[in-house]
């Protein structure tokens, strides 16, 4: 079967055995064919059940880790194939490829539409050069509990956010064309709504009423197959007591039929075969069955497809017409990418010119220096670049600041915290336990100027499977404050980490700034935000508990029938007797080194009707001496429903820059979209009467006035 690419894709379907339909279903990890296939068969996946025919019948690998490795697997497939249907790589190329840019959480800190396309794009270009195809990025899924370990790989709690970045991501792979040999088809994940497990606890059921889904949780994997997207991959969790991976309410109703979308769905990671541990099914037939049946595509590294399918549909227990429906789509995005012209597309063995180049590292540095949230400073920031510093904590000397899913980045090849500082370092210890640091060590830090805490978690606390239940800093880092206190120096402490953490004593710090995972040029970006070379801009895009017992808190929560006022001291109001309702620190917030006044909140008009739009505009002013970014954020709270509505939500921001003692206008336009909410049904629906409009600096800082909408 040659000249692939002068026929269609029903030709092409049409041309193949049944067996080789159910082949092109089929995602394999690349060691098949990397290695010797008879001792892969019979190794460590013995339980595949695969022979030669069914590896060379496969239709995608997962995971490939350079050009050679892949121009190795594609031609020892094709020699090996009759109809000769490249395989297509896919990778999680999640926030970089070699150049490793700042984890997703840290992304949305940014609150940049255009830095996160940059990351994206940039990845892209980066990931193409070793034959990679496709990324199973954006992570799409609202997360809004500390405890669960991927937190980092998402936008976190907010649902138009996590929109906003999962489209920038999808546009930054894909450019306007996949079939370009440096973009990467996006496949979003994990459908539907993998990040709020009970519990926190990773691959834990979830439980969601449907106008939960519809109101927040489905939204950004909308957005992201709105922006192109062209895989969507199935999530390890349960909606409605369903296993996503078979749950034709998604693959069906809402994927198909709702949105109308006829992208490639892929399960995760052995997700179908899985439905036999959620009890489901009984039998990889039953398993084989549930999936063409809920409109599963791609089975990644399981054969149920494989092995089962056939015989289901010689009994008639399967129409042949499911399997079509998918190989037409499977064969359809290899078209597009426009491996029938080149199964090598993107390939280049030399990738000197391509990756962890001088312009991708400094976009790297942009990017994480706007990725920063400053979350307190006193005064004592910026430092003075003659300073004496005593750098302490585990992160002092620490390169592993790349996260999670930074597979090709090395830690080697950056700088580290010691590196950048050198010249100011008069003492350094990375040792967490206070226990470590006697009177000499006190000695030392008395001769400096300035302690600089480098404190957080290992980055392997955070990722897949990795929940924790104490969400403090690990060893009681915070116990180290106590050095600054006994050599009476003032402090900035460096948090480290992927999910929000519980930060005790660290709050006596004179600054805090979260980092995150910043990527490759975590330490040049902390250098220079730290020395005010670049004025610290991000937001938190997840609360920060003040403690374990608040978990999960959310900004966008509902009102309840008996709200708290701060203030009062009813009883029967819905509050902990040991901890305000308040997060530490709140979804939207972070602090820079200028000043921003906001004032003039000015609606255009206050009454608006359905088909009306009006401004909402405020004025900021920077009163300070030092230029800054602000990140200009719209909440709308709807006072009065049907449904009981959350207290406020996101409904746009803006990132300004503002010189020293500038004052601009801001206007955000408001029409019936930012006004209505999904029944439990899914249909957008709206009431009239009052909306309160918000435009500040975070989630509890802002100016509000009162917008009616009003019937023609
Ligand atoms: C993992 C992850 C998923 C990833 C996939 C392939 O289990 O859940 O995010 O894309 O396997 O590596």
């Amino acid at each position: 079967m040659n000249d692939l690419n002068k026929k269609s894709v029903h030709t092409i379907l049409h041309d193949l055995t049944l067996e080789e339909k159910i082949g092109q279903l089929l995602q394999l990890a690349p060691f098949f064919l990397l290695n010797d296939i008879e001792v892969e068969i019979f190794g460590s996946v013995q339980e595949l059940n695969l022979d030669k025919e069914k590896i060379f019948n496969s239709g995608s690998m997962l995971g490939i880790g350079s050009a050679e490795d892949m121009i190795k697997v594609q031609s020892k497939y094709l020699e090996n194939s009759r109809h000769k249907i490249p395989l297509v790589f896919m990778a999680d190329i999640v926030h970089g490829y070699k150049t490793i840019f700042p984890v997703p959480i840290a992304l949305a800190s940014s609150f940049s539409e255009k830095l996160v396309y940059t990351s994206a794009r940039i990845s892209a270009d980066e990931a193409t050069t070793a034959g990679i195809h496709v990324t199973f990025s954006p992570v799409s899924d609202i997360s809004k509990d500390p405890r669960w370990g991927r937190v980092v790989e998402t936008f976190g709690e907010d649902s138009y956010l996590a929109g906003v970045m999962s489209k920038a991501m999808v546009k930054g792979y894909q450019q306007d064309n996949i079939s370009l040999d440096n973009s990467l088809a996006s496949c979003v994940k994990h459908f539907a709504a993998y990040g709020v497990p009970l519990a926190g606890r990773d691959y834990n059921t979830v439980t969601l009423s449907h106008i939960d889904l519809y109101s927040e949780y489905l939204k950004p994997y909308k957005e992201a197959l709105d922006a192109g997207a062209r895989l969507i991959m199935t999530a390890f969790n349960t909606i409605d007591r369903v296993p996503c991976t078979t749950n034709s309410f998604l693959l069906r109703n809402i994927l198909r039929d709702k949105w109308k979308s006829n992208v490639v769905t892929i399960s995760d990671y052995d997700s179908l075969r899985q439905i036999i541990d959620h009890g489901v099914a009984k039998d990889m037939k039953e398993v084989a069955y549930q999936g063409i049946q809920a409109g599963l595509d791609i089975e990644m590294q399981s054969t149920a497809y494989t092995n089962h399918l056939e015989g289901l549909i010689k009994n008639k227990a399967v129409d042949e017409r499911l399997v079509d429906e998918a190989v037409l789509r499977v064969l359809q995005l290899k078209k597009d990418l426009g491996l029938f012209e080149n199964p090598y597309k993107g390939a280049v063995l030399d990738d000197s010119t391509r990756v962890l180049t001088k312009e991708n590292l400094e976009s790297a540095r942009m990017v994480a220096e706007e990725s920063m949230v400053l979350l307190k400073n006193d005064g004592v920031l910026p430092l003075d670049k003659h300073i004496k510093i005593a750098l302490i904590g585990p992160y002092a000397d620490s390169k592993s600041v790349i996260g999670p899913w930074s597979w090709h980045g090395s830690r080697d090849v950056h700088p580290s915290l010691m590196d950048v500082f050198e010249e100011n370092i008069i003492y350094h210890n990375n040792r967490s336990d206070i226990k470590d640091y006697t009177e000499k060590d006190l000695e030392k830090i008395n001769q400096s100027d300035f302690i600089i805490f480098a404190l957080g978690e290992p980055d392997w606390l955070s990722g897949e499977a990795h929940s924790r239940t104490d969400i403090t800093l690990p060893n009681h880092q915070e116990k180290l404050m106590q050095l600054a206190k006994r050599a009476n120096k003032k402090s900035v402490v460096l948090l480290f980490n992927g999910r929000p953490l519980v930060l005790e004593n660290t709050l006596e710090s004179n600054a805090i700034i979260e980092c995150w995972f910043l990527g490759s040029e975590s330490s040049n970006a902390i250098k220079n935000v730290l020395f005010g070379d670049v004025n610290p801009s991000g937001k938190l895009p997840i609360s920060f508990p003040r403690n374990l017992g608040q978990v999960p808190y959310t900004y966008n929560h509902l009102n309840t029938g008996r709200p708290f006022i701060e203030g009062t001291n009813n009883e029967y109001v819905s509050k902990y007797m040991d901890s305000p309702n308040t997060p530490q620190f709140c979804f939207g917030y972070g602090l820079s080194y200028a000043k921003f006044k906001y004032t003039n909140l000015n609606l255009s008009k206050k009454e608006m009707r359905v088909t009306d739009s009006i401004l909402a505009s405020v004025n900021i002013t920077n009163e300070s001496n030092v230029t800054g970014k602000e990140v200009v954020q719209l909440y709308v709270k709807d006072v009065f429903a049907r449904v009981s509505r959350p207290v406020k939500e996101l409904k746009a921001f803006k990132k300004i820059e503002l010189k020293p003692n500038e004052t601009t206008t801001v206007s955000f336009e408001v029409s019936i979209k930012e006004l209505v909410y999904q029944n439990i049904l899914g249909e957008d629906v709206f009431d009239y009467g009052e909306f309160v409009i918000m435009i500040g600096c975070s989630s509890d800082d802002y100016l509000e006035d009162v917008l009616y909408l009003v019937e023609d």
